[in-house]
């Protein structure tokens, strides 16, 4: 059996969680909307239209943000068509996605659905065929008190007390080639200033995120940071980082080790912001919001043959496999160690489009990446220490030096609690990890659940929900001060230990 140590030190912190790094995403796209969340008239909706069962597992994710609504839909969403009586709102060709909105939920349905959802909003604007008058507007809807045109209108529409959102993007994927209006660096970075500059007028309060590339495989990564943040840096308060990964080649090794590349990505990205901060003499530090991540690419080559132009299609509904699972894991340990500066954090998304929420007109029920998420957003909050590995490594086809025990360790103070996430990349061994943690007296207790399958591939689906879920396990003992765990080959595995 390989063996792995974890060394910790109480002092030795890399930052305190901020609880929107488990936010998610709701693009209006496919059926995240329409029959996820929202189906008038199912078996499972409340009187307003809100399915119940996946307001409820929501509820068990516990999620903190959801950024709305888009994604590459804001980039030609004219948001006015989402407001008002239903019956007066326009259909549009919406040509992101080639289909058709009907519009039939929209800013305020969002926002209903936010306040029962226990979630708070994360609002996009449209920078790609739009700019700073309809941000200011939008803005001036949603947050202003009353006595000016949009205000009054949200109250004529029954909404006398404004929404205060408080986090803006300003604008998507600006960089890409399939971005409507897209632009270059020095277009957007003079945009998303100005507009930043004008809803910060407006609402000194609010918080914006600023447009980074699209991905690092973006041939003008890190040349648009600079540019971008060169220009908007004195009225941004973040900066967006997005990456999806998949296994079309059928690589479990490498595909496991793909965070190497997401922790170099928020690496170079925290670089690129502070060489501007240098270089502006400023004071001010930029955060980074991840705001989308996960794992996507089933569904690419079945969504090529869907018709166009209809309403609510099947799209990017991805159904994932148990070793999706490990790498979403492995994901929310690298946001986790990167604390720090990733500030908010976005899974895309949440319901049937590439999400761990799935429905049909029946039921909803949880995909395998469920499980780690719930995990991480329900116990990892905290301090996040400095957690050094001493154990074995492997290459792979793309990645050097990569750590078999992939892990982070965070204290929760106020529970007393020291929670430990782990993958163990390893598809052949079981591993034995011991961690001293004399430091902290009195913790005894340990819960340690663990999510393992023979099959790579498992998946969950409506008729078979449960195939892929965590259990209860007696693998951590605490004997003298050491913990010593058993991390079971191709595993996720959460411990807690209490006082
Ligand atoms: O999440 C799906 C899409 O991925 C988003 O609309 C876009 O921003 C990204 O390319």
């Amino acid at each position: 059996m390989k063996k792995s140590s974890i060394i910790i030190d109480r002092h030795f912190i890399v930052g305190q969680t901020d609880k929107r790094i488990y936010g998610s995403f709701l693009e209006q796209l496919g059926r995240a909307v329409y029959e996820g969340i929202y189906q008038p008239g199912n078996v499972h909706a409340d009187e307003r239209g809100f399915r119940k069962d996946t307001a409820a597992l929501v509820e068990e994710l516990h999620v903190p943000i959801v950024r709305y609504p888009g994604g590459n839909f804001v980039s030609g969403f004219r948001w006015e068509d989402s407001i008002g009586p239903v019956s007066k709102r326009p259909a549009r060709v919406e040509e992101a996605w080639e289909v058709i909105e009907t519009n039939e939920f929209g800013l305020n349905e969002f926002m209903d659905w936010c306040n029962i959802s226990a979630t708070a909003p994360m609002m996009a604007v449209n920078l790609g065929t739009r700019g700073i008058e309809a941000a200011r507007n939008i803005l001036e809807y949603c947050n202003f008190k009353g006595g000016t045109y949009w205000s009054d209108l949200r109250k004529e529409h029954g909404y006398q007390d404004p929404h205060n959102i408080k986090v803006w993007c300003l604008g998507n994927e600006m960089d890409g080639s399939w971005q409507i209006g897209s632009k270059t660096a020095t277009e957007y970075g003079r945009l998303a200033n100005e507009t930043a500059k004008a809803m910060k007028i407006m609402d000194p309060s609010i918080e914006l995120v600023a447009c980074g590339s699209s991905g690092m495989q973006m041939p003008t990564f890190g040349s648009w940071e600079m540019e971008v943040l060169d220009q908007c840096y004195d009225n941004i308060d973040y900066l967006s980082l997005h990456t999806y990964y998949g296994n079309a080649e059928n690589d479990t090794k490498n595909y496991l080790a793909k965070t190497m590349e997401m922790d170099n990505f928020i690496q170079s990205v925290v670089a690129i912001c502070d060489a501007v901060k240098a270089k502006k003499r400023s004071k001010k530090q930029i955060h980074l919001s991840f705001d989308e991540w996960n794992v996507w690419y089933h569904s690419l080559e079945s969504d090529k043959k869907l018709e166009k132009w209809t309403k609510a299609p099947h799209q990017l509904e991805d159904v994932y496999n148990f070793e999706d699972a490990l790498v979403v894991g492995s994901m929310l340990i690298t946001l986790l160690k990167h604390c720090d500066r990733v500030k908010i954090a976005c899974l895309a998304q949440l319901v049937n489009v590439i999400a761990p929420i799935m429905t049909s007109d029946t039921g909803a029920w949880r995909q395998t990446i469920f499980y780690p998420f719930m995990h991480a957003s329900n116990y990892a909050n905290g301090t996040v220490l400095n957690t050094v590995v001493k154990g074995p490594k492997y290459d792979s086809k793309d990645f050097c030096d990569v750590p078999y025990l992939d892990t982070v360790v965070i204290e929760n103070q106020e529970s007393e609690e020291l929670i430990l996430l782990a993958v163990n990349r390893d598809l052949e061994e079981d591993m034995e990890v011991t961690c001293r943690i004399s430091q902290f007296e009195g913790y005894e207790r340990a819960e340690h659940l663990v999510m393992t399958h023979e099959d790579m591939k498992a998946e969950n689906t409506e008729a078979e929900p449960y195939n892929v879920i965590p259990a209860q396990c007696s693998y951590t003992k605490i004997e003298n001060g050491i913990m010593t765990s058993l991390i079971k080959k191709h595993s996720w595995n959460l411990i807690r230990i209490m006082k």
